[in-house]
């Protein structure tokens, strides 16, 4: 077949920053991910009130002298409560993410720890071992001397490689012991900052040259939801509030982020700013509207909680790009960066439900923004879906009130990404831009893949509407996996690509200056879209299915699965709990339940998981 190019003509042009990137600490994106630390629960804070599976000692094994985990006058900051006592002689042991602390031969690690002591001096040894004990470094030796908090540093030098490493602290002497704050880097981060990212994973993001970086989320920000949390929580707890992420670590706060598990912070606002800056991309961050979104439909009516959400999004561009001579560019400029960050947009809301209440606190939020800093583009929202009745209102509301730009999100069959190459050809070039802030073809498959590269050439043609662009989230811990599709996928020492990665890599760094007209002839049909025609042949249970069969609206039978068999062929839909097959039938966890897409019998979602699975390849 023939593509012909008109290369004197011109189309839209192409924004340098088109292609971004976007984080959020879901799937243990960031602590175990990004974020380099190798301790887990290195400050004593995991609480089972967050999530069933934890304890304060999560991570920890005791090696003698009764470890147990205190919050009391003594602790070594108002908010890092909880510390660990230790009976001299004792220990503990710490094992890592993943299978354990992975360690390359040859290679430094740096441990730092807050200690204080009742005995006179107290000797201190960490060392590195496999996971059987036998030890992987020389042992390195502190001595802790007052009742006062005080940091210890050293470094370890792996001399053999392992995947299933263990962090070995013990002490000596008589009295007791309080520990907090044990933290494990390896020297080699990216860029060699301190406190910074894993070099593997920093890398393959910096090798997109993302043109912004879009975070910390997504859900994570929606003040006041949390998944399978009944009760809204207007305040710190599960809502992610960026002051309580800045600052000396030891001092910043751990929380129960939205996706139901620690966050420690240590990978906060000033670190995301400066890794945006060291791979050369906008940072975009979005700030909770005050409004639940993510599925659930309550706003609060606290003006005071309102004016204060509102007050910390104007620190935080004084933080991000004030003086240093100004309060909060003093605080980043004690962080290491008296340069301001130079932030340019800001999202306010994340996939709201609740359109008109939405939109009155966005309005605030904006009148103040653009009172106070009329240079920074405050980002709308569009709500969870690429259609319907709140997406028409929230566009209406955006549209009437002159809004720059609006964030677009949606996850779609392969299918719909080819049936929808032209969504943007007939946007209104007078209205807000859309930012186009998440969106996903259902599965990291290639079909998902080659899907979205089709999708993008649609966008690009649209580059006079849609300003910007990032796909899914960018990490998948492929252990704590909450939401797939994903950018790029790890586990404690390895990093891989998806398909998706690949397209994303391939237009984010081959992004033309303008579009110019073309037209291809005989452009055979190799990918066939599927449109309907699905049967299920039995409703088993409310929550089970048997003999799934699904045809194509020709009548083609594309599969069918009576579930004797295993569950293989079968994806979990992102975020939508687990499946597996139980006396041959299809059954969902408890954990879909929580989930508001999925009924019994609801046809938009069997709809919408079959149409994933009706697309086929043919041809
Ligand atoms: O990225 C995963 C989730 O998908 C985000 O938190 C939310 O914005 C979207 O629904």
């Amino acid at each position: 077949y023939t593509v012909t190019v008109d290369a004197t003509g011109s189309g839209a042009a192409i924004p340098d920053n088109l292609y971004g990137v976007f984080f959020e600490d879901i799937n243990s994106a960031a602590d175990g991910g990004l974020y380099a630390e190798l301790v887990v629960n290195r400050s004593f804070e995991y609480d089972t009130a967050d999530n069933a599976a934890y304890t304060p000692l999560t991570g920890w094994t005791a090696l003698g002298g009764n470890p147990r985990v205190v919050d009391d006058a003594g602790r070594l900051h108002e908010r890092n409560r909880r510390y660990l006592l230790l009976d001299l002689p004792g220990g503990v042991a710490n094992a890592g993410y993943n299978t354990g602390i992975p360690l390359a031969r040859g290679q430094r690690y740096d441990l730092s720890v807050h200690a204080r002591t009742t005995g006179a001096a107290t000797p201190l040894t960490v060392s590195l071992t496999d996971a059987a004990g036998a030890a992987l470094t020389a042992p390195l030796r502190l001595t802790v001397r007052g009742t006062g908090w005080a940091e210890y540093t050293g470094t370890l030098t792996a001399r053999a490689a392992t995947t299933t490493g263990r962090l070995r602290v013990s002490a000596g002497g008589t009295g007791t012991l309080a520990l907090d704050m044990v933290s494990l880097f390896p020297r080699d981060t990216f860029l060699g900052r301190p406190n910074g990212m894993r070099r593997d994973l920093a890398e393959k993001i910096a090798a997109l040259r993302p043109g912004f970086v879009r975070f910390p989320g997504g859900c994570l920000v929606n003040t006041g939801s949390h998944y399978g949390y009944e009760a809204p929580d207007w305040e710190r707890r599960r809502s992610y509030q960026w002051k309580d992420t800045i600052g000396p670590v030891e001092q910043r706060a751990t929380n129960a982020n939205f996706w139901g598990y620690n966050q420690s912070y240590g990978l906060g606002y000033h670190e995301y700013f400066q890794f945006a800056e060291d791979i050369g991309a906008m940072p975009l961050p979005v700030v909770p509207a005050l409004v639940t979104g993510c599925g659930q439909n309550r706003a609060t009516d606290d003006p005071a909680l309102l004016r204060r959400h509102i007050q910390d999004t104007l620190d935080l561009i004084e933080f991000a790009n004030g003086p240093v001579d100004s309060p909060w560019g003093a605080r980043r400029a004690a962080m290491g960066h008296p340069r301001p960050f130079g932030l340019t947009h800001l999202a306010v809301g994340n996939e709201e439900n609740l359109p008109d209440e939405y939109f009155a606190r966005f309005t605030q939020f904006r009148a103040a923004i653009q009172a106070r800093y009329p240079e920074i583009t405050v980002v709308g929202n569009s709500g969870p879906d690429d259609t319907g009745a709140t997406f028409d209102r929230l566009w209406q509301l955006n549209r009437d009130a002159g809004v720059a730009m609006v964030d677009e999100h949606y996850y779609n069959s392969p299918g719909w990404f080819l049936e929808n190459n032209e969504r943007y050809d007939d946007y209104d070039r007078a209205g807000p831009k859309v930012f186009l802030g998440e969106y996903a073809s259902q599965d990291n498959r290639f079909r998902n893949a080659l899907a979205e590269a089709a999708y993008l050439t649609g966008i690009e043609r649209n580059a006079d509407v849609v300003s910007l662009a990032s796909y899914a989230p960018l990490l998948a811990n492929e252990d704590h996996v909450q939401w797939r599709p994903d950018l790029i996928w790890f586990n404690n020492h390895a990093s891989w690509g998806s398909a998706s990665y690949e397209v994303q890599k391939l237009f984010m760094t081959n992004t033309g200056d303008r579009v110019v007209p073309s037209e291809a002839t005989g452009t055979p049909s190799t990918l066939e879209p599927i449109t309907g025609a699905v049967g299920l042949s039995t409703w088993a249970t409310s929550a089970a299915y048997d003999d799934v069969r699904v045809t194509s609206a020709r009548g083609d039978e594309l599969f069918a699965d009576d579930f004797s068999g295993t569950a293989e062929r079968w994806t979990p839909i992102a975020g939508q709990g687990d499946w597996s097959v139980v006396d041959g039938r299809y059954v969902q966890s408890d954990a879909v339940a929580e989930n508001t897409l999925v009924s019994a019998g609801d046809p938009s979602w069997r709809d919408y998981d079959l149409d994933v699975r009706a697309t086929k390849l043919s041809g």
